[in-house]
Order: structure tokens, then C-alpha cells, then sequence
């Protein structure tokens, strides 16, 4: 009688044994499936899957004095095990006119940059989230020296800089004056690129990643044409986006900006 129920208890271990195997098999396989962040880099594969932030990046806030005083987010790099590390690059993230800094946490972009050795700094710019507005930004070269004032005070000297937009009032003049302290540019569908000549773009060596949505008919389109007079540009693209492409295709977003940043020299 014991032995009859020991038997059914070991066929009973064995069955369940079975079914988890079952069970567990295809997320193991899908794992194990994965491309290495290696051969992503090394554009191996044909659509890598954008990296995912697995680990937990704390993002501190701060603000800087000055007219006026500057609202901003911070995260920095860290290590595949959570330790901070020196940056590659330093990320400058502007906004555009319905957005804040407060966008690029909600939306994982500061997460990912930290979690692949970028530092990234989110400003809240003049009149929107938590920096109020100056009288102080009449000009194009108010809001260049508040930009470099942005970048001084935090110690960013090896700069890319990321403008949608409305913030293109402030990026396109910097660009056009201060291109050589960028080492790199993404301009999102950015206002203000009409009033430059070809010459003023071509002098540029800035390396740029023209990002736009495909839907976005009229300022995509706009400064896509303009900016294009830059040498030395790459252009993303997004299918199915709209002018906040971004927040329309997220993982598209943050696969290409990611490409484009690990093809940029490292220098801090
Ligand atoms: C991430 O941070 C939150 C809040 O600080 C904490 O509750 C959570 O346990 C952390 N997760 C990991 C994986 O460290
Ligand atoms: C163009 O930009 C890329 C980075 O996207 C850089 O590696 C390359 O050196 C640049 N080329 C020139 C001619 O500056």
C-alpha cells in the first residue's frame, strides 16, 4: 500500500516536473534568442529590438539661478549593474511647446541613456514646467548664452544636443553660432530653420540625425529640407508619426537615437 502511494507521489513530481518544462521552454528560448547589444551596435541585425532599461536609474531634479533660473532633470550613467560610471556623451534634451523635461523621464528616454553611458540633462525651458519666463530672451543671442549658460554651470563639454520643435528657437541659433561645442545634434522637427543660407549649413560639421514623422507634413517637412544642407546628416524617419513623433513611436525613437549616439566620438 506505501509503496503504491510513493509511486503515484514520483509520477505525480514527474508530471508536474513536465509541465513546467513545458511552460517555461518557449520564454527560456525567446531569451536565449535575444541579439547581443554587440552585434546591435555593429548594425548586425536587420530590426533589433530597441534596448530596454532593466535596471532602476534615479533621476535627480535641480535648478540653477540666474534670469531666469533653470528647472532640469538629471540622470547619470550607470554600469549593466546599477553602478554610476563616467559618461560617453552628455545628452542636452530640450522640448517642444506642449512638453517639458518632465516628458523625457515619463517617456524612458532619460532611463535609456543613462542605462547605455550617457548622462542625460532635461531643461525645463523659460515659461514652461517649473522655469519661469524672462524678459530677458528677446534675441537669438539671449537664448544662445542661455543655453551655454545651461551647459557651463553643469560642467556638459562634450555635448549632443536634442531640440523638437518650439525649442528650435534656442537650438538653431546655438548650432548656427556654437556649432563646434556640439558633437552631435538631433534636431526633431525643429521651428527656425528658414533664415540661414546654404553656406551657413554647410559650414557645419556638427554630425546630425534628422528625426521627423512621416505624417508631419508641415514642420517636418520644412526643416527636414533645410536642415538636409548639413554634410555630414543621417535622417529617422517614423512610419505612422505624427510631429511629436517621439511620443508616437517611442521604440523606433530611441533605437535610432541610440544608433546614432554610439557612432559619435566619445570625449568628455
Ligand atoms: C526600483 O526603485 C524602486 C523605488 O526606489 C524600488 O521600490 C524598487 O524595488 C527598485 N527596483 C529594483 C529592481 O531595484
Ligand atoms: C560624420 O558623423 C559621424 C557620426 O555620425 C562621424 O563618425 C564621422 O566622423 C563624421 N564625418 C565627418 C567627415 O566629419
Amino acid at each position: 500500500m506505501n509503496f503504491l502511494r510513493n509511486r503515484l507521489v514520483v509520477l505525480g513530481l514527474v508530471l508536474l516536473a513536465t509541465l513546467l518544462l513545458y511552460l517555461l521552454l518557449p520564454s527560456i528560448r525567446q531569451g536565449s534568442m535575444e541579439p547581443s547589444l554587440e552585434a546591435q551596435r555593429m548594425g548586425l541585425m536587420a530590426t533589433p529590438p530597441p534596448p530596454i532599461p532593466t535596471i532602476n536609474v534615479s533621476i535627480r531634479t535641480g535648478q540653477l539661478p540666474g534670469d531666469p533660473p533653470l528647472f532640469f532633470r538629471e540622470a547619470l550613467p550607470v554600469d549593466a549593474a546599477g553602478r554610476q560610471i563616467l559618461p560617453r556623451l552628455q545628452v542636452v534634451l530640450l522640448h517642444g511647446q506642449a512638453f517639458t523635461s518632465k516628458t523625457w523621464e515619463e517617456l524612458g528616454t532619460m532611463a535609456l541613456l543613462a542605462t547605455n553611458g550617457y548622462q542625460a540633462l532635461a531643461m525645463d525651458l523659460p515659461g514652461y514646467g517649473k522655469s519661469p519666463n524672462s524678459e530677458a530672451l528677446k534675441t537669438d543671442q539671449n537664448r544662445v548664452d542661455l543655453l551655454s549658460r545651461f551647459m557651463e554651470s553643469l560642467g556638459v563639454r562634450a555635448a549632443v544636443l536634442l531640440s523638437p520643435s518650439m525649442s528650435g528657437h534656442y537650438s538653431i541659433p546655438f548650432l548656427m553660432k556654437n556649432s563646434a561645442q556640439l558633437h552631435g545634434f538631433i534636431p526633431i522637427a525643429p521651428v527656425g530653420t528658414k533664415s540661414y543660407s546654404p553656406q551657413q549649413y554647410q559650414n557645419i560639421q556638427t554630425p546630425t540625425l534628422i528625426v521627423f514623422g512621416a505624417l508631419d507634413t508641415n514642420m517636418g517637412a520644412q526643416s527636414q529640407k533645410n536642415l538636409l544642407q548639413l554634410p555630414n546628416r543621417s535622417v529617422l524617419k517614423l512610419e505612422g508619426a505624427r510631429h511629436a513623433c517621439y511620443m508616437d513611436k517611442p521604440r523606433e525613437f530611441h533605437q535610432g537615437l541610440i544608433e546614432f549616439l554610439s557612432t559619435l566620438k566619445r570625449d568628455v
